[in-house]
């Protein structure tokens, strides 16, 4: 599928979607990591429910995903909470965030590993990434079906290596009984002041 294809099928999801989607685990368990203020990044936000999180938590806020019904309901649902969210219509690989640019780059349930050196570089002195997505050593089997887009085991410590670890947690299928975290890996990590 190219780009458009791949961008249309996504308008479809999200505009059957119910909502605006779940807060990620990797930020709620976190709050007390996020930086007190300056610039944030929701990168491939889907319906934004982590871009207005971040919002709410006194960052200004940007939010970009190449499906523009995605776009439109963040938009919608924003205004009707009186935030202020800067969101694009972009593709981010082929217009991926500027270097140096973002205090905190969040990114959930999406994996393309060549934009990992993209997004470290964009990351301002001290800027921090938060990272969740699903991992390949399943329990629920949540999320894509294709490998390729599921994490091997400590995948995220090996693309962010580089940056210093503040936070590292994976749940495949060891655990008894299903949590909130099941078939999830995610990292907060550091660039240098
Ligand atoms: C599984 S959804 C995750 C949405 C959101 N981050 C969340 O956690 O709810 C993946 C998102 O990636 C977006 N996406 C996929 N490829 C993209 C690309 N090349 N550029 C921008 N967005 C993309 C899709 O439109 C979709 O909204």
């Amino acid at each position: 599928m190219n780009g458009q294809g791949h961008a249309e099928k996504w308008n479809r999801r999200h505009h059957e979607a119910a909502d605006s989607g779940r807060v990620a685990q990797v930020l709620l368990r976190n709050r007390h990591l996020l930086p007190e203020g300056g610039k944030a990044l929701d990168l491939a936000c889907g319906r934004g429910a982590n871009a207005m999180f971040l919002a709410r938590s006194g960052l200004e806020t940007h939010a970009w995903d190449f499906s523009a019904v995605a776009i439109e309901r963040l938009d919608e649902e924003a205004r009707k909470n009186e935030l202020e969210i800067q969101t694009q219509v972009r593709d981010v690989l082929v217009r991926p965030p500027q270097p140096d640019s973002f205090d905190l780059v969040l990114v959930s349930c999406f994996l393309e590993r060549r934009l990992v050196p993209r997004l470290m570089r964009a990351l301002r002195p001290g800027g921090m990434i938060f990272y969740q997505t699903f991992v390949r050593d399943v329990y629920l089997h949540r999320g894509p079906s294709t490998e390729e887009w599921r994490l091997a085991p400590n995948e995220l410590l090996h693309l962010f290596q580089g940056l210093q670890v503040r936070y590292y947690r994976e749940d495949g299928k060891i655990f008894s009984a299903p949590t909130e975290l099941s078939d999830l890996a995610m990292i907060v990590a550091s660039r240098r002041s």
